[in-house]
């Protein structure tokens, strides 16, 4: 979702009520990671980058506060998610779907839409549209990494802890959904990567990119939903087999008993000869 059109009220308006449908739905879903996951690889059109970053980014929430984050706020976090590249729609086509590598001065560009973004966001805002200002905050701040390696920026650390230099929560959050986002989906640059593979490069990189007191529990969520989700599979599997095994032997005992039947019939019906 990169927002072609720009944004105004009556988007901005679309996209709240969406955002609120989205929590609501998501709210009381266990299984709603390993869902996520296993939809975007199948078919990455299903949902797109942004409608999943602000899912994910619901259920860690979700996962992590509970009833301590007020509905509002995680609406807030589902839009931060929704509008988070909305400045990708000031990136030129040729370089958001280049296949290969960028060249630096490409590279500059595409992250421009950190600024685009927020620039657009605000505008928006000020015009009026139901936008909190933390989404935008969000836009700008989603490529900052946690020891500082990010952009624009370069922000450390948590906005608790320091409010001038630090990141906000909330992109805290979404860049950990961004990147799990990214790496699941096929993109004309590379293909779509299993859940438990996309998992493993991130918990590479995460050191340096994630606030281990948002992304460990993060980790430990996926892997709970997926494995939940694998014995789900296996006893389905199971019980299919059980039911095979029950109706081949039920169909057998059928056949036999009006084999039996018919048997009876034709030597009740059967005129004997010579009699
Ligand atoms: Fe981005
Ligand atoms: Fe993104």
């Amino acid at each position: 979702m990169v927002l072609r059109g720009g944004i105004d009220k009556q988007v901005a308006e679309r996209i709240k009520s969406a955002a609120s449908h989205m929590v609501q739905n998501l709210m009381d879903n266990d299984s709603a990671m390993a869902t996520l996951s296993r939809m975007i690889s199948i078919d990455p059109t299903l949902y797109d980058h942004s409608a999943s970053v602000a899912m994910f980014s619901t259920v860690m929430a979700r996962r992590q506060f509970g009833d301590k984050m007020p509905i509002r706020d995680v609406e807030i976090l589902a839009q931060s998610g929704l509008y988070h590249d909305a400045g990708k729609s000031c990136v030129p086509n040729a370089i958001l779907n280049k296949p290969g590598a960028f060249t630096p001065e490409e590279f500059e560009v595409m992250k421009g839409h950190v600024h685009h973004g927020f620039r657009e966001l605000s505008i928006a805002i000020h015009a009026g549209a139901p936008i909190d200002p933390l989404v935008a905050q969000v836009a700008i701040e989603h490529h900052e990494r946690f020891t500082g390696k990010g952009y624009p920026y370069g922000k450390r650390g948590r906005f608790e802890d320091d409010a001038e230099n630090g990141i906000h929560p909330y992109s805290r959050i979404i860049s950990i959904a961004d990147a799990y986002s990214a790496l699941l989906m096929k993109r004309v640059y590379k293909p779509a990567l299993p859940a438990e593979k996309a998992l493993e490069l991130m918990e590479k990189s995460a050191p340096d990119d994630f606030d281990p007191m948002i992304f460990e529990p993060f980790v430990a969520s996926v892997k709970l939903s997926l494995n939940a989700l694998r014995d789900a599979r296996e006893r389905e599997k199971t019980k299919g087999n059980i039911y095979m095994v029950d109706k081949g032997d039920s169909i057998a005992a059928k056949i036999a008993e009006s084999r039996k039947a018919e048997a009876v019939k034709s030597a009740v019906t059967k005129p004997k000869i010579g009699a």
